[in-house]
């Protein structure tokens, strides 16, 4: 009996599998509209029995975006765009939420085809001011952010509860707030990049205090009904980065703010490696999944190199995750949610698909429609 094709509910949503779209940049927009591309690339992964999904980064604030391209939350002249994306989801059954982000010092990049470079050397003109918790570079080449005040700090974990408001107004089931990647929210939880002395940084609890305001901020705007997830990058590898038991120590203080999901990423930030690059395997962040989950007692999403059905039924029929995030097999095969069912023997595979697929693919196996 598959797990991968069984239900899963929080809070008041219901998703029909467990196997969710995870947020995936498009590179599409100006001035962080939705673009025809969008609702082609989620028209195109909605047809494949997907569970559910997430909508890209998306900045709460212009400088917020990764890229010029990236998605916007900003003002209300953005929910009409985004509208066209829920409606896709709507129609197709899948509960579908969005990453909203602040990409902090790691802002202001070009699109990763034109390198992903700081935009200050690769296209001045385009370049805009990053901000961070301290004023400390990405790395080598990446410009000073600016120091964020604490008025600034407030005003962004305002802009976060803005963008909940909007991302309910454009019809989003659920919200997911991007802690991952060396962006903001983890650049403050990370001692390498927060060097601040006041109440956001040193110890642990000041350094998770950005992440844990969000939260509240953003549960507050949400209705009891609708779920919150939080993206982490649950282990850095690199010196003065975060340690797994820092990620777990977050996720309860998270719980407690009324966080339901954790979407369990990894790295972003850069230092000295703590050991020697290893190149990535299949499945690799699962164990912090799994970790997590065990350890903070609160549901987890699995994600990076799953491409297999097995693999992803594992993950679940296993209790290392609640939820298998997919992000490059849906972009080879956005039928793999069907291929997956088919692969595991789930009960009705094409039951998942839309009526007329459903229809004329079990008329194919010469099986009566229900
Ligand atoms: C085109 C592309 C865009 C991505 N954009 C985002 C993003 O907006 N937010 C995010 O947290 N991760 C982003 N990621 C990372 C994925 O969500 C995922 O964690 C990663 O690709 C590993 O999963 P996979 O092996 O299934 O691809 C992106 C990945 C790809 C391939």
């Amino acid at each position: 009996m598959t797990q991968l094709f069984t239900p899963f509910s929080v809070r008041g949503v219901t998703f029909r599998n467990r196997l969710v779209v995870s947020p995936m940049c498009q590179y599409a927009a100006e001035d962080g509209f939705v673009a025809e591309w969008h609702v082609e690339h989620h028209s195109r992964l909605a047809l494949g029995g997907i569970g559910g999904a997430i909508v890209e980064a998306t900045g709460v604030v212009p400088e917020g975006r990764i890229t010029p391209g990236c998605l916007g939350i900003w003002s209300d002249e953005h929910i009409e765009g985004l509208k066209r994306i829920t409606a896709i989801y709507r129609r197709h059954r899948a509960p579908v939420g969005i990453q909203i982000g602040h990409a902090g010092r790691k802002a202001s990049a070009s699109l990763p085809w034109e390198g992903a470079r700081p935009l200050a050397t690769a296209a001045p003109e385009k370049a805009w001011q990053t901000v961070g918790p301290s004023a400390l570079p990405h790395s080598d080449g990446w410009p000073e952010p600016h120091e964020l005040t604490v008025e600034e700090i407030a005003g962004l974990v305002e802009a976060f509860a803005e963008a909940t408001r909007r991302a309910l107004a454009a019809g989003f089931d659920f919200v997911e707030i991007h802690g991952a990647h060396g962006y903001l929210i983890h650049s403050f939880l990370a001692p390498v990049s927060n060097r601040r002395t006041d109440g956001y940084g040193g110890d642990l609890a000041g350094r998770m205090r950005f992440a844990l305001e969000i939260a509240e901020a953003v549960r507050a705007v949400l209705p009891a009904d609708r779920p919150l997830f939080y993206r982490t990058s649950a282990v850095d590898h690199v010196e003065g980065g975060v340690q797994l038991a820092d990620t777990i120590a977050l996720a309860k203080a998270l719980k407690e703010c009324g966080v339901d999901v954790i979407d369990c990423s990894s790295g972003g930030i850069a230092g000295a490696l703590i050991k020697p690059n290893t190149p990535e395997v299949a499945g690799h962040q699962i164990p912090y999944a799994a970790a997590i989950r065990a350890e903070a007692g609160i549901a987890t999403m699995a994600v990076g190199g799953i491409t297999e059905p097995a693999q992803a039924e594992a993950v679940v029929a296993e209790g290392k995750a609640d939820l298998v995030a997919i992000a490059r097999e849906l972009l080879a095969d956005s039928n793999f949610p069907y291929r997956a069912a088919n692969t595991l023997g789930a009960a009705d595979p094409e039951g998942i698909l839309p009526l007329v697929y459903d229809f004329y693919l079990k008329r194919r196996k010469g099986i009566a429609w229900r």
